[in-house]
């Protein structure tokens, strides 16, 4: 059984798991359409591939973002990001530019790319990178429906 002694420093116990990698997420939600069309593709072959997604006038999705930095638990503030400058950071990055667009036309980041829930993943973990500086990007999840999720961590 473990004992417990006073220390003169009372963070002794916490501090032993300073090194330790935390995984800390924050879920944003946007809403958006699209239209998911391969324009190499003949009308027929997209419309096999992609079947009502590939719909002339497109569709719209409730999307939901997690995305998932991970980092050590840091001594001065316990820790790995502050959530709500990484809030402001995934706000003006990606939601302010996904929500109520069209992702075929709209945005700068998905221009040239079909935007399939795989492709606006990859596209928003570019955008966020760089931009975290607490801790590192660890994942981007992106849910489009409430059955279809895809996540992302980058190349490696
Ligand atoms: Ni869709």
């Amino acid at each position: 059984m473990a004992t417990y002694r006073k220390s003169s420093k009372p963070f002794d116990l916490l501090n032993s798991s300073t090194n330790s990698m935390v995984l800390v997420s924050r879920r944003e939600t946007f809403s958006a359409s699209h239209r998911l069309y391969n324009p190499t593709l003949s009308d027929a072959q997209n419309a096999a591939i992609y079947d009502k997604c590939a719909n002339p006038n497109g569709h719209g999705h409730n999307y939901e973002l997690e995305v998932v930095v991970a980092g050590p638990v840091q001594e001065a503030t316990g820790y790995v990001v502050d959530l709500k400058k990484l809030k402001s950071i995934i706000r003006r990055e990606v939601v302010d530019k996904l929500d109520h667009k069209h992702l075929n036309h709209d945005v700068d980041f998905l221009r040239g790319q079909i935007p399939t829930a795989e492709n606006i993943a990859r596209a928003i973990w570019n955008v966020l990178e760089t931009r975290i500086t607490e801790g590192r990007l660890y994942a981007v999840r992106l849910r489009e429906t409430e059955n279809n999720v895809v996540e992302y961590r980058g190349d490696r």
